[in-house]
């Protein structure tokens, strides 16, 4: 599995959709990753799913993320996602969302390590493109198991393993423990990549530095602000990072948007962009106000004009 650089943009659902990727790519991140996928969806076709692993006409590396626990069903959908055009499978063990927990799968695997070494075992046998895995610390803090389960993984066939350095029970809360990334990285021989709390320009050579880690996954750090993976990539090469004017986060934001509809069509891309628009503006004066409206708009237009204005008043 090759990655273009160390800053790599995570699989985020609800996010890391065609639209978001490639802006993701244009920022420069070493490798982008799809959204979850379910492995019983693919496999019973159904047409959403297929929608959330279009990788056509997207430049790699792609990592096209599935999740599930069983191999009757993991090794089909694998192949499904080979079949159209996945070059790097990830299987997703960090999932922490009940509805996901209680069929034992995403987090819930790593209180269950014998299913998921026979799923991982069942991904590598499927296909011959890299798989990965990504992992959490634990299920919770009296369960920690990364250490063991990274190194009985790693025996299996997978490229690389991806660590989260919170407990299931933790969801997003609370500071990302470091220092376990770096005792993965210190017990397996696979590239390991560290993830959680890059939000500043100098954290992923913060995180390389502390923990030993071969590449750094960006998660809500990115939202509306994906200038932050070039910026990260710029302290790597001893630069100075840039930071985006409100003119340039508007013309992003109407990118992305554009974008998003161009994928998806209006009345689908509008409703879903309304969060990531409010990202974009978030520290702009009236911004409160503007979200409110963006929230409210039924079509791309509507939106476009709010922008717009919304510009205009920053500069009076
Ligand atoms: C809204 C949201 C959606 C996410 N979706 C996924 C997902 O589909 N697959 C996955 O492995 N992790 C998912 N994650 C976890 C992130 O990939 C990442 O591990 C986590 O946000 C920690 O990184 P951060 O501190 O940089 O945000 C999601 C996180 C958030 C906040």
């Amino acid at each position: 599995m090759q990655i273009d650089n160390q800053v790599l943009a995570a699989p985020l659902a609800g996010i890391s959709d065609k639209a978001f990727r490639l802006i993701a790519k244009e920022m420069g991140a070493g490798a982008v990753y799809t959204e979850m996928i379910s492995d019983k969806a693919l496999v019973y076709r159904n047409q959403k799913t297929f929608e959330l692993m279009d990788i056509q006409d997207e430049e790699g590396p792609i990592a096209v993320q599935i999740f599930g626990r069983d191999p009757e069903f993991l090794t089909p959908a694998a192949r499904i996602m080979v079949e159209r055009g996945a070059q790097w499978i990830d299987f997703n063990m960090g999932c922490p969302a009940p509805k996901v927990v209680k069929n034992g799968e995403g987090a819930a695997l790593m209180k269950e390590p014998d299913v998921a070494y026979r799923a991982v075992e069942a991904l590598v046998n499927a296909v011959d493109v890299p798989v990965t895995v990504k992992l959490r610390k634990g299920f919770d803090v009296s369960s920690v198991n990364v250490l063991s389960m990274a190194k009985t993984i790693q025996g299996l066939g997978v490229a690389a393993i991806a660590v989260h350095g919170r407990t299931r029970d933790q969801f997003y809360s609370g500071q990302a423990d470091w220092q376990v990334i770096a005792e993965v990285v210190s017990r397996v021989d696979v590239p390991v990549i560290g993830n959680g709390d890059i939000w500043e320009p100098t954290d992923a050579s913060r995180m390389l530095a502390e923990t030993g880690c071969q590449a750094v996954m960006i998660g809500r750090g990115s939202f509306g602000n994906p200038w932050l993976i070039r910026q990260n990539l710029a302290v790597l090469a001893q630069e100075k990072p840039v930071f985006p004017t409100m003119e340039e986060k508007i013309a992003m934001a109407l990118k992305h948007l554009r974008l998003a509809v161009h994928y998806k069509g209006e009345r689908v891309g509008v409703r879903e962009m309304r969060k990531q628009l409010s990202w974009y503006i978030k520290n702009g004066t009236g911004a409160a106000r503007l979200r409110d409206e963006i929230n409210q708009a039924e079509d791309e237009k509507t939106l476009i004009a709010l922008l717009n204005a919304f510009l205009e008043r920053q500069k009076g």
